[in-house]
Formats: structure tokens, C-alpha cells, sequence
């Protein structure tokens, strides 16, 4: 079967033909049907994340993917075979970008009817952070204003709508063709980062979810009422100056152990979020869109199919 596989940190990924994977105890085999690209996985090839998710070269890339299950190995009771599901297995495990995947039955859920296998497979790492990031971390409530920077990205598409969901006005930064598609999304105000300064914002905000860091995080503290939260995604912001302004601040590290996978896909489900596909590719096309990602540039959710 083919595969995207680094052989190394910094190794420039390529397609291998390898041998299907067999499930073991406790896992399922997966014949992957779509799997989506993240920032994670440009990380995860880079090394940058080596002391949290330690990868085993050669290393099949890809953390979030979605199929069917075709065997299912010893001690399985939670899937059948023919079962449509949802795959985000611990990060240093991958092996999403591949036709075939072997996955622990603890890191799959149920993909819902409503969903295609190309939008369950864009839900865990983006939609897990814009939901678990605004509602558990930012504790962002209903009549709030939140600022959610870089709102045309994958995680900006989905925490744009969880924030609207949750009954909060949204500020949103894009820029380019990603102002209309943000305000699109429902943002109901747009800042061009490119042509105006988002920290002269006439109106205070009581959330921040930063998802750029740097001096973009630093500069959104003055926008913060008192009280109010910063969430970041990138960058643990400055605890001093948080103190200092009367504000709280958090950097947010995504988990999607226990019944937490399953709590996003019915999030997603009830508020009937739109998962937003902004280009599908073949596995063996991925280079392009692998550049895309890498570039901080790409566009809502990049899905590879094998
Ligand atoms: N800590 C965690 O657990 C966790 C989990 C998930 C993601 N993350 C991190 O969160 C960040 C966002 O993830 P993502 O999946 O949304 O990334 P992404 O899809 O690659 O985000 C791309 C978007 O960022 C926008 N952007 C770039 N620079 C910007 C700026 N200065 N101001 C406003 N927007 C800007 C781009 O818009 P333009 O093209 O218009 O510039 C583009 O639409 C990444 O750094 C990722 O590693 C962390």
C-alpha cells in the first residue's frame, strides 16, 4: 500500500510502497478514506514537537483521518467491521497518510450520518482546538465579544462558528480573499491584518484566541477588558504582563484522550458547524498542498485522499 513517510526530523516526505499494517490487540484496521492535513504534521516532521511526541522512523505522517473498518484485531467490542469512523490516534503514532491504517479502537469514534468521511477526517485537531480552546479554556460565554485571530484558517473556520454557536460577537483577523470567507463563516467583523492595525480596534473584547503568536499575541493584550482571557495556541503568553492588566492568560495544548473525541464530533453535529474543505488532493499529490500548509498561508481544511 502507499504511504507518506519522513525517514528522519527535517526529512522532506515521500511516498513509499509498504506493507499493510495487521491490528493488534485492541485495534482496528482502517482503510483510510480521507485524512487532513495540519500544522501539527509540518511540525511533527520538523522535529519541533520530538520532546512531546517522540516519532519511530520511518514514520507514517498524518493524525487525523476518517475510513472503514476492515478487521478488527483481538479484545475489539466498540466497532464492526464495515463501520464508518473517525481516527486521531496519540500524534507520535500517525499513520494516517496511508490507504491502510492500523489504529487503537480507543482513539476512533462513530462518524456521524450527517458527515462525509472528507469532513470527519478535518474535525479532531482543528475543531478540537477551536472547541476545547474557546469553550473549556477562554470559558467563553453567550453576549461575550471574542477577537479569534487568523479566522480563515483551520482552526479559525470552526472556532469562528462554536463562538457565533455559543451566542458570542466575533472579531475575526484574515486577510485577502479570507476577509469575505471569514465574514462568510459568520465573524460579523473583519480586520485585514495586512491593511489595518487589529490592536486599534475600537471595541473591547472579552476573549482572545490567538492562534500566530509573537507580536500579534502581544499587542492583543491591550484590547482586553478587565477580566477578560487569552487563550494561545502557539506561544505561552507573558504571565507578568497578564497580572499587570488585570487579565487572565493560558497557552492551550490540545487532548483528545478519553470520551473527548467524541464530545467534539457531537459538538460539531448539534451546532451544525460546516466543516470547510478547502481543497481535496490525492495521497500521491500531497507535495503541493504539504508546501501549502507549510507556507502558514493555506486556507480552512486540506484533506488528502488516498
Ligand atoms: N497547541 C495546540 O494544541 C494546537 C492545536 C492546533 C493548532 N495549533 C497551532 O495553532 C495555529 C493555527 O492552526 P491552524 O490549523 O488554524 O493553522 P493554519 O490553518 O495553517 O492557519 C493558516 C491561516 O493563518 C492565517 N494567518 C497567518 N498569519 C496571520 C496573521 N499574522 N494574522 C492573522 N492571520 C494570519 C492565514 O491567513 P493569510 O493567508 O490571510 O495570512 C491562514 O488563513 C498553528 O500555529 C498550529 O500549530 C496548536
Amino acid at each position: 500500500m502507499k504511504a507518506v513517510r519522513i525517514r528522519g526530523y527535517g526529512n522532506e516526505p515521500a511516498i513509499d510502497d509498504i506493507a499493510m499494517p495487521e491490528p493488534t490487540e485492541g485495534e482496528v484496521l482502517m482503510q483510510v478514506q480521507a485524512a487532513a492535513l495540519n500544522p501539527l504534521d509540518i511540525q511533527l516532521q520538523a522535529g519541533y514537537l520530538s520532546d512531546w511526541f517522540p516519532l519511530a522512523f520511518p514514520f507514517t505522517l498524518g493524525t487525523d483521518f476518517a475510513g472503514v473498518v476492515k478487521r478488527i484485531g483481538y479484545g475489539v467490542t466498540a466497532f464492526d467491521e464495515g463501520d464508518a469512523i473517525i481516527a486521531r490516534p496519540n500524534p507520535s503514532r500517525g499513520g494516517g497518510f496511508a490507504e491502510y491504517a492500523s489504529v487503537p479502537a480507543a482513539a476512533c469514534v462513530r462518524l456521524p450520518t450527517p458527515l462525509t468521511p472528507d469532513e470527519g477526517a478535518c474535525i479532531p485537531t482543528a475543531g478540537g482546538t477551536a472547541w476545547f480552546a474557546l469553550i473549556d479554556s477562554a470559558n467563553l460565554k453567550t453576549g461575550e465579544t471574542v477577537l479569534i485571530h487568523a479566522g480563515a484558517g483551520g482552526v479559525g473556520t470552526f472556532a469562528i462558528q462554536f463562538a457565533k454557536a455559543a451566542g458570542a460577537r466575533v472579531l475575526a483577523t484574515a486577510s485577502g480573499d479570507g476577509v469575505a470567507f471569514t465574514r462568510e463563516l459568520g465573524a460579523d467583523r473583519v480586520i485585514d491584518y495586512r491593511s489595518e492595525d487589529f490592536a486599534a480596534l475600537d471595541e473591547p473584547v472579552d476573549v482572545v484566541l490567538d492562534l500566530i503568536g509573537g507580536d500579534t499575541q502581544a499587542r492583543s493584550f491591550g484590547l482586553l477588558r478587565q477580566g477578560g482571557r487569552l487563550v494561545s495556541t502557539v506561544s505561552p503568553p507573558d504571565a507578568e504582563k497578564a497580572r499587570s492588566k488585570g487579565v487572565s492568560a493560558s497557552m492551550f495544548a490540545l487532548d483528545l484522550s478519553g470520551d473527548r473525541l467524541a464530545e467534539l464530533v457531537n459538538a460539531v453535529v448539534e451546532n451544525r458547524i460546516r466543516v470547510v474543505i478547502d481543497r481535496k488532493v490525492a495521497l500521491t499529490d500531497f507535495r503541493d498542498a504539504w508546501v501549502r500548509q507549510q507556507s502558514g498561508h493555506a486556507r480552512a481544511k486540506t484533506v488528502l485522499i488516498p
